[in-house]
């Protein structure tokens, strides 16, 4: 069905659509129940499951595609080696991972659980035991059940797993007194001291991109700057002394800027070997000024890697004239949230937009973009950003445990992914007419297409 330019037409979209009103709700399938929920439109509200059609494309994997080149599955993919563990501070290989899920809200229940199905199938492509999935309370659902939207024994249960993802939460629309507190992804970050937050913005072939080419990692400090409610031990550094007057801190410490540094020229170095430092020290000179000055610093054990510093708002200017220019930005914790957003839209949407928040013991997986309330419930978001978040989570899992088999893992979800858009197979804002499930079920069936490649003995 590919064409020559090896798009794939209409004919499998008609296909899929025709098997789904064929079987709108039959759950004939023999999958495992997380992919089951991918191919079948049955909707378990008891468990949150989204509505909407689910259903298979089939992507016809081809000889000469690179997801067929066993030289694709072992090196480099834009996911992986972003972040690295010296060997002395590598723990052991497992048999099997224990993972978290926690859903969060919105669209959330859709694209998680899309994630949790490609990574099942990954990891039984590269050979390794199924992931042990542990589903937490978190959110709007863990205010109504516990009082709370971060339960202390999700935290407690966090502790003992070797990672997680977490679904966007919308916060914003949690009723007082949970709506002013510190929201679900800064409380677990500062929980677990989360410092890295790794945000890669790259645009797809086949995507919408807004620069073609787009090929850049924001390395955002995760745990002050001036998002003033994570950056205190105690309360937090926003404040109203009148209902007439409101404070924030912003808070910059050499430490912080000092670990956030080295970890983005570490990147280059694995990369273009280019660091840009975004920062305001025209106005903001004490603060935003030591983040860049400390950040040059770090910069003279680096010789090999080109640095360069921006001014935050110059810098979205020369994002979107030229963000394929651009190699490995360090920033502080709000600029590098808002500039994230934007890369991720450069780069064709934010809904493609992963990003993996990381310790030298802790790593989540979380889309950068929030809860979507606008589509949620519709099987209409991208999941993109959580499949690849949860890439991301693989391959830190790979580099913590030395373990490869992880790393090929991460590999050929970002193949898969790649193939399906490539193939003309996306969703609505990268212009196509797939619904999250759809979208899903077809990157598995890349990567099951690539499993069974393999077992003909490579090359079909
Ligand atoms: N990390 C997080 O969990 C996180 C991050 C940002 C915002 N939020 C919360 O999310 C809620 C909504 O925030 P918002 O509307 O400002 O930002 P948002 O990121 O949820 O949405 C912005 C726009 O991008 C679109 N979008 C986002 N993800 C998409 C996807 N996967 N596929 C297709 N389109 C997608 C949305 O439909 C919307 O038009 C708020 O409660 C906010 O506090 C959470």
């Amino acid at each position: 069905m590919r064409t020559k330019s090896g798009r794939v037409g209409i004919l499998p979209i008609l296909a899929y659509i025709l098997e789904s009103i064929k079987n709108p709700a039959g759950c004939g399938c023999r999958d495992a129940p997380r992919l089951c929920f991918l191919r079948c439109p049955v909707v378990d509200s008891s468990g949150g499951r989204p509505a909407g059609l689910a259903g298979s494309v089939h992507l016809s994997v081809e000889p000469g595609d690179a997801l067929l080149d066993p030289a694709a599955v072992v090196p480099t993919a834009d996911v992986t080696e972003l972040l690295t563990f010296p060997p002395e501070r590598r723990i052991h290989q497992m048999t099997s991972y224990r993972l978290g899920v926690l859903l969060g809200d919105g669209i959330g229940p859709e694209i998680v659980p899309a994630a949790t199905a490609v990574v099942d199938a990954a990891v039984a492509s590269a050979g390794l035991a199924p992931v042990d999935w542990v589903d937490l309370p978190l959110g709007a659902a863990a205010i109504e059940q516990y009082g709370t939207a971060v339960p202390e024994s999700t935290l407690t249960a966090l502790a003992g797993l070797d990672g997680w993802l977490l679904g966007p939460h919308d916060s914003a629309a949690y009723p007082e007194p949970h709506r002013s507190r510190l929201n679900p992804s800064g409380t677990i970050r500062k929980h677990f001291d989360l410092y890295a937050n790794i945000r890669p913005a790259k645009a797809f072939e086949g995507g919408t991109a807004v620069v073609p080419g787009t090929d850049l990692v924001i390395v955002r400090e995760n745990t002050q700057g001036f998002y003033a409610d994570r950056s205190t031990y105690a309360g937090t550094g926003e404040f109203m002394p009148t209902p007439d007057v409101a404070v924030a801190l912003g808070i910059i410490t050499r430490p912080a800027v000092e670990r956030i540094a080295r970890c983005a020229f570490e990147l280059a170095g694995r990369r273009d070997k280019r660091v840009t430092i975004v920062h305001k020290a025209n106005v903001l000179k004490l603060t935003t000024g030591l983040f860049r000055d400390v950040c040059r610093e770090v910069a003279r054990d680096y010789s090999e890697i080109a640095v360069d510093d921006f001014h935050i708002d110059a810098m979205t200017v020369h994002l979107v004239r030229r963000a394929a220019d651009f190699d490995v930005i360090v920033t502080e914790n709000m600029f590098g949230d808002i500039l994230s957003d934007l890369a991720g839209e450069i780069a064709g949407s934010l809904g493609i937009a992963p990003s993996i928040n990381a310790s030298d013991t802790h790593a989540m997986a979380q889309a950068a973009h929030g809860s979507a309330p606008d589509i949620a419930g519709r099987d209409v978001a991208n999941p993109i950003a959580m499949i690849r978040s949860s890439a991301m989570l693989l391959d830190w899992l790979a580099a913590r445990h030395g373990d490869d088999r992880l790393r090929g893992a991460a590999v050929a979800v970002e193949r898969a992914v790649e193939t399906a858009v490539r193939s003309g197979i996306s969703t609505g804002d990268l212009g196509g007419t797939a619904s999250c499930s759809a979208f899903t079920a077809a990157v598995v069936d890349a990567i099951e297409a690539v499993r069974l490649g393999a077992a003909r003995g490579g090359r079909s």
